[in-house]
């Protein structure tokens, strides 16, 4: 007997690798999607709902897509274009023909689908505005999720927006801490694991190109300007898909190879260190001289699981699985 498939919900500010997660988890005979919210932040929300339509679209899926927060919290909505391009795909032109958005609101849908499903995974690939809108308006929903999977954050201080903070947090880090301290289950997958081997290089990129298919051709051409700002910014050749691999990890939580767990606090008073996220790696917040400073954080929050080190043969097998 087969297992009965995992419900997951997807919040995503959809460009090129958020698009790629989308069609892994479509496509994926292990989960059934109940909904995916969209929210503001490597492009607008209302481009980033398209974004998600045409990849829906694109799958043949019926999966309801719901619009969410047009900005952070607190703060103004800084974009992630020169990395994803303007329309956030590349670029080339990629509108939803049939598809529309759901009326309701992503944050009403979050609770009613969480509700509705208990022992739902949530995975987030954008900033944590939507989810934290959900749990402050109605925190009883954190008994409900079984996993929440965070693309998100900076464990090892080398961050993308700036040296110490990654792109998700960085855009709303008011949303993030809310969310790190609500008692979810975080598993924190950070910008880290994507880079080096784990980013596509050329040669598998001929590999994807090679399946010949429309749904493999759009993941690595909607992905065009990705590579090569990332090739600027890091001096690295390939496409990087942080989404995609907490994605792989949602999937198969085995992809995670090492991880432990930490309390986890964001950082948003500071210019310099905006949306870094600080892990208590050696469990110096339980020491009486840092006790002031992170006791609301340790009354409040559960520790994190951190990620990290994945199976990188293992997430690109599953990734080629999904656009075959
Ligand atoms: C994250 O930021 C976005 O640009 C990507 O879609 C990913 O979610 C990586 O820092
Ligand atoms: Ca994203």
């Amino acid at each position: 007997m087969t297992a009965p498939r995992r419900k997951i919900l997807i919040d995503t500010d959809t460009a090129s690798d958020d698009a790629v997660a989308l069609i892994m988890a479509l496509r994926s005979p292990l989960v059934e999607v109940a909904a995916i919210t969209v929210v503001a932040g490597n492009v607008d929300v209302q481009q980033a709902t398209l974004n998600a339509l045409y990849t829906v679209e694109l799958c043949g899926s019926e999966v309801p897509v719901y619009t969410g927060a047009a900005t952070p919290l607190l703060r103004t909505l800084e974009t992630a274009q020169w990395f994803h391009g303007r329309d956030g795909l590349g670029d080339h032109g990629y509108v939803p023909h049939r598809r529309t958005a759901e009326p309701t609101h992503a944050v009403d849908a979050i609770i009613a689908t969480i509700d509705a499903n208990p022992g739902i995974e949530v995975i987030t690939l954008g900033p944590l505005t939507n989810l934290a809108l959900a749990l402050k308006r109605e925190p009883s929903i954190v008994k409900n999720i079984a996993r929440c999977v965070v693309m998100g954050g900076a464990p090892c201080c080398e961050g993308n927006v700036t040296p110490a903070a990654e792109f998700n947090i960085w855009v709303d880090p008011e949303a993030a801490r809310i969310v790190f301290r609500s008692g979810l289950a975080i598993e924190m997958i950070g910008w880290q694991l994507c880079r080096y081997e784990a980013a596509l290089n050329p040669l598998e990129i001929a590999e994807v190109l090679a399946l010949n298919n429309p749904i493999a051709e759009f993941a690595i051409h909607c992905n065009s300007t990705g590579a090569a700002a990332y090739k600027i910014q890091t001096g690295e050749e390939g496409i990087s898909l942080p989404d995609p691999i907490a994605m792989a990890v949602l999937l198969d939580p085995a992809l995670n190879v090492d991880s432990s767990r930490h309390f986890v606090e964001i950082e948003t008073a500071s210019e310099i260190t905006r949306g870094m996220t600080v892990v208590d790696r050696l469990n110096v917040t339980g020491d009486g001289r840092n006790g002031a400073v992170w006791a609301e954080t340790r009354a409040q929050a559960v520790p994190s699981e951190v990620c990290w080190k994945i199976d990188v043969p293992g997430w690109k097998k599953l990734l080629m699985e999904s656009l075959r």
